[in-house]
């Protein structure tokens, strides 16, 4: 950078400063910076740690599923009265939507998932899940405690608010759409980005990951009956044979991301279910397979949809059977891809860098798994990232929705902090009219 490029930025940054009172620019970072630094060391006071720890924990050991977190929301919504936090309720049977600052325009959303899995725990621990089959697997608990910790942190330091920030407490990620639904309700009305975090238990406590652009990708759900005819397994030639059948339209489908697809695109089909018959000696009537389907455009799922029912159909019929096949559109609905906008990538890498330090923000790869969060990237410009949660003393790290899934607690207070930082900034620099959203992120797709 040339001496009068300098100066021109040097110009730049005092009449930035003049119009702002808050400066963005690197001559004034210590003032800048101080917004997020107070905050981690806040959230990492033992009061503001036991507290936040005590509330993940109470979330872990009473686990509900999609649309029955009841217990949950009141926890929510008692920790929310305490702060003296405003919300509404109910939002998509369960959810809860919190208000922090001057209630007056910009809007800025923060978003945590509720609901746990439909799995047992097997983790022998004090907190172990007390309800039989339920689980949280996959970090909702301390996705919530985390969101609960931004809302305490933001409304300790509300004087800092220069607009308000909506706290969405959501139900439903894993397959139930609760994304949707939320924003059907209307609470992202006039909120120009929303950020969420999942936690990474491969990634050490006080890191974080993200990417701009396509993140995770778009998902649908199948399931297909296959009917034959059933009869005695040794008398085949009375029989119309449907596992036959149904093993070779599995077969078939893995011919689509073989075949069909573009090698440099991503794409994936897996047919994770298969139940038909039920003795050693009979053929029986029908099978039922049931898989999922993965891609990063809406234009590519929409392709393996098509293609999908046509290769179970007319293989099916190969083998002279006949087969329906069914989208679930109602119970799991189309996840779109996840795609981070490239303005927001940049602020994230900023203040996350400022809040944890820049080596601890680490560019990630995309990955194939799906997230209801996409729902709202579709209406605003939105940015999800991942936490830091490993273990440091487990031999190698769990994954999420194994049984043993297990998380460092000591991640809470980042969580807590990154989420209020990204937040209080933005308003303040949405103040400045510094374009920080690039809108045009779709297109990368
Ligand atoms: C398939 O459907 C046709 C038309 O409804 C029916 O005639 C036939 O018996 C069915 N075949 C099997 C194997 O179910």
């Amino acid at each position: 950078m040339g001496f009068s490029s300098r100066l021109l930025l040097l110009i730049l940054c005092i009449f930035v400063a003049i119009l702002t009172e808050h400066s963005f620019c690197s001559s004034s970072k210590e003032e800048v910076s101080e917004v997020p630094v107070d905050f981690l060391k806040f959230a990492q006071t033992p009061e503001f740690s036991d507290w936040i720890v005590s509330v993940r924990r109470k979330i872990h050991e009473n686990p509900e599923l999609g649309y029955e977190e009841f217990e949950t929301s009141k926890l929510i919504r008692e920790e929310l009265d305490k702060m003296g936090i405003p919300y509404k309720h109910p939002v998509a049977v369960t959810g809860v939507v919190g208000y922090v600052g001057s209630g007056e325009p910009p809007f800025v959303a923060l978003r945590a998932d509720m609901d746990a899995l439909p799995m047992q725990e097997l983790l022998e621990w004090e907190h172990k899940s007390k309800n039989p089959g339920k689980m949280h697997a996959c970090g909702h608990d301390a996705h919530v405690a985390m969101l609960l910790g931004a809302a305490k942190i933001l409304q300790e330091h509300r004087q800092l608010l220069k607009g308000t920030v909506v706290l969405v407490f959501q139900p439903a990620e894993e397959g139930g759409g609760g994304a949707k639904k939320i924003i059907e309700e209307g609470a992202l009305e006039n909120v120009k980005a929303i950020f969420g975090l999942h936690v990474d238990p491969s990634l050490p406590v006080g890191e974080v990951e993200g990417r701009s652009g396509p993140l995770l990708a778009g998902s649908g759900f199948f399931e297909a009956v296959i009917s034959g005819k059933g009869g005695h397994a040794a008398i085949p030639q009375h029989s119309i044979d449907p596992i036959l059948a149904a093993s070779n339209v599995i077969v078939s489908l893995q011919h689509l991301v073989s075949r069909e697809a573009d090698p440099l695109d991503s794409q994936v089909i897996t047919v994770g279910k298969f139940h038909g018959g039920g003795a050693f000696n009979v053929i029986p009537d029908s099978v039922t397979i049931g898989g999922t389907f993965r891609a990063f455009s809406k234009e590519i799922l929409m392709q393996l949809k098509q293609r999908i029912e046509e290769v179970i159909v007319g293989q099916a019929a190969v083998q002279r059977c006949n087969a329906t096949v069914d989208f679930l559109s109602e119970e799991k609905p189309f996840f779109p891809p996840t795609v981070n906008d490239k303005g927001l990538h940049d602020y994230f890498l900023k203040v996350s860098g400022d809040v944890i330090g820049t080596k601890n923000v680490k560019e990630m790869q995309p990955l194939m798994g799906s997230e209801d969060f996409s729902f709202y990237q579709e209406v605003i410009p939105g940015y999800f990232f991942f936490i830091g949660v490993k273990d440091a003393k487990a031999a190698k790290p769990v994954s999420v929705h194994s049984p043993y899934f297990k998380i460092d607690e000591d991640a809470l207070p980042f969580g807590a902090s990154l989420h209020a930082s990204l937040a209080t900034r933005f308003l303040l620099q949405s103040v400045s009219e510094t374009p920080l959203v690039n809108q045009n992120n779709h297109d990368e797709l």
